[in-house]
């Protein structure tokens, strides 16, 4: 990819500002906490992954800034810093998977570890982090190509690529992968009301030279009743121990007019990405956004002033809905409790 979405260079941590796409290619030097909390928040960096890659550097130099004294103190300032990150967004679990490993590794620092070697030791655990996202969404992508063999066109929400991760995306490294073999056309939904479909995954898709057209949310069904794809793939923000899927809002009606069309539809999602407390997608806490993000639109307003806004986010794509879960350990399919269960039995033993 010719861009960097996260990168650590010169002892700091720049993000791709993702608000300003596709219109300004702008790197955002982040100093503290506070800084990588409103780039989350306000998706200067979002995706799942991207979030868990982006809070893991962003706690570091949170820890850094602080400059505690000694290692009870350091241990103190991560926990802290940690639980202020997680307040970010509530939605994409990668965040608090992300942090929970930078916390684990301070809380298990032994006594006799100097304050600077334990400041390297969390650096070293995002680094660890970014570089393994890397590692996974190759993996995706190679297990999740087969299944667009022979397609003509492929169907997808939101943006889940090399913006959205650390490497190529998962979707979309599905789309990516794929498109080395078969030619086919990719529907990329425009994703209301904040555009990564058209901002964002119309952009990686022209860069790839992959064939690719904008169309809006509710145009899929026209899309389908025209046989016009034969496969949907879209990302996850997190996934319940059944196979119920969150992702960005509009996902589960997008499955929905696949089931009816009967075209396959696909997940793509690392590990990370599975809430295995969770035993339903029912108990997965949907993030709702401002009123502003749906009553105007590029600055201007489009409803009446005062007008009421439901804003959800995300919603969740019940697991009977998805035909699989393409993961970096393979493509898992339904009964999906028993799969998934499975799947993180293999990690653990590898
Ligand atoms: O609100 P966003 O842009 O962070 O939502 C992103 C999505 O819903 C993606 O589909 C999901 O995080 C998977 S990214 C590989």
């Amino acid at each position: 990819m010719p861009f960097k979405t996260i990168e650590w260079k010169n002892n700091t941590v720049r993000l791709l500002d993702q608000t300003l796409l596709p219109n300004e290619v702008k790197y955002l030097p982040i100093a503290d906490e506070k800084a990588m909390w409103e780039a989350i928040r306000m998706l200067r960096v979002r995706g799942a992954p991207a979030i868990g890659v982006a809070a893991a550097y962003g706690l570091y130099v949170g820890v850094a800034r602080t400059k505690p004294k000694n290692l009870k103190a350091f241990k103190r300032t991560v926990e802290k810093v940690a639980a202020y990150l997680a307040t970010s967004r509530p939605t994409a679990v990668n965040l608090f998977w992300a942090l929970k490993r930078c916390v684990n590794v301070a809380s298990l620092m032994c006594e006799d570890t100097t304050v600077s070697a334990a400041h390297a030791e969390l650096l070293a655990e995002a680094k660890r982090i970014h570089a393994e996202d890397f590692q996974t969404c190759e993996l995706i992508g190679a297990h999740g190509a087969p299944l667009l063999t022979g397609c003509n066109g492929v169907i997808t929400h939101c943006n889940t690529g090399a913006l959205a991760t650390a490497g190529m995306g998962t979707a979309l490294a599905v789309i990516l992968k794929a498109a080395e073999k078969t030619c086919f056309t990719v529907f990329a939904d425009e994703t209301r009301p904040l555009l990564q479909g058209a901002r964002l995954t119309a952009w990686e898709l022209q860069q790839a030279g992959v064939e690719t057209r904008l169309i809006c949310d509710n145009m899929a069904g026209s899309v389908m009743k025209r046989g016009m794809v034969q496969a949907a793939i879209v990302g996850a923000d997190r996934i319940a121990a059944n196979g119920d899927a969150a992702n960005k809002v509009g996902t589960m009606p997008l499955a929905i007019v696949c089931q009816f069309y009967k075209v396959p539809f696909y997940v793509a999602a690392p590990l990370s990405t599975f809430d295995l407390k969770l035993k339903s997608g029912d108990e997965i806490p949907i993030e709702e956004r401002s009123a502003e993000e749906i009553t105007t639109f590029g600055g201007r307003s489009v409803a009446p002033r005062g007008t009421q806004v439901f804003a959800p986010a995300f919603d969740v794509t019940p697991a009977k809905l998805i035909a699989g879960i393409v993961t970096e350990v393979g493509v898992l399919r339904p009964p999906y409790k028993r799969s998934i269960a499975a799947a993180f039995h293999r990690k653990g033993r590898s």
